[in-house]
């Protein structure tokens, strides 16, 4: 199966982009040991802002049709989406805008997990809620989901691994979600 992962920011040092590196690599030991991960960077598909002006001079720019093909191809999603004053980050709602002007259901019906990591206590409660009531409205299927706050506190970078049981559990249940037909020692749903 294959498996699209990528936070949602354009920073390039990204604790998110950490948090999804260590989901994918998980969900292929843990959950899915078929699993191809494809991992994008928000940084390459960078576009300017979306205006109604844009769109009616120049048509779509190509890089949200490839995103959107990116999306297309797989079979399953995972995404940790960066938490910018409640919300998705503007680099991310961007490139969400255009795609939905090729589909509203620019998910395309894919199974998802969503997952934030914050440096703060709240751990994305505001972006995952957000995410997750609005995905099916977008043609998305959110599966699971998991916030790992405090993240300097949360997260071993020489392991790549998360500290905290609870983190490790949230995570664990997230990803088995995306799969449970598959997932291996982990009670039938
Ligand atoms: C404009 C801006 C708004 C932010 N708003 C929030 C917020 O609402 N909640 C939060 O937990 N962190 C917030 N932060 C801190 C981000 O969570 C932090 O920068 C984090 O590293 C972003 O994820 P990334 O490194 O994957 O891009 C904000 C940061 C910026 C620059």
């Amino acid at each position: 199966m294959r498996l699209l992962a990528f936070a949602a920011t354009n920073s390039r040092r990204s604790i998110n982009r950490q948090l999804v590196e260590l989901a994918a690599y998980q969900f292929k030991r843990d959950v899915r040991t078929d699993a191809q991960i494809e991992f994008l960077d928000l940084n390459d598909f960078e576009i300017p802002i979306y205006s109604i002006d844009r769109e009616n001079e120049s048509g779509l720019p190509p890089q949200a049709h490839a995103f959107f093909e990116k999306i297309g191809a797989a079979d399953a999603l995972l995404i940790s989406f960066a938490e910018h004053n409640g919300f998705v980050t503007a680099a991310w709602k961007n490139l969400f805008d255009w795609m939905s002007r090729i589909d509203t259901k620019l998910w395309q019906g894919k199974p998802m997990v969503i997952l934030a990591a914050t440096p703060g206590p709240r751990a994305g409660a505001g972006v995952l809620q957000s995410q997750e009531l609005l995905a099916p409205h977008f043609g998305g299927s959110v599966r699971g989901s998991a916030g790992i706050g405090r993240w300097k506190e949360a997260y071993d970078p020489e392991k790549a691994a998360l500290i905290r049981i609870e983190d490790q559990v949230a995570l664990s249940s997230a990803l088995a979600a995306l799969a449970p037909e598959h997932a291996q020692g982990t009670a039938p749903q």
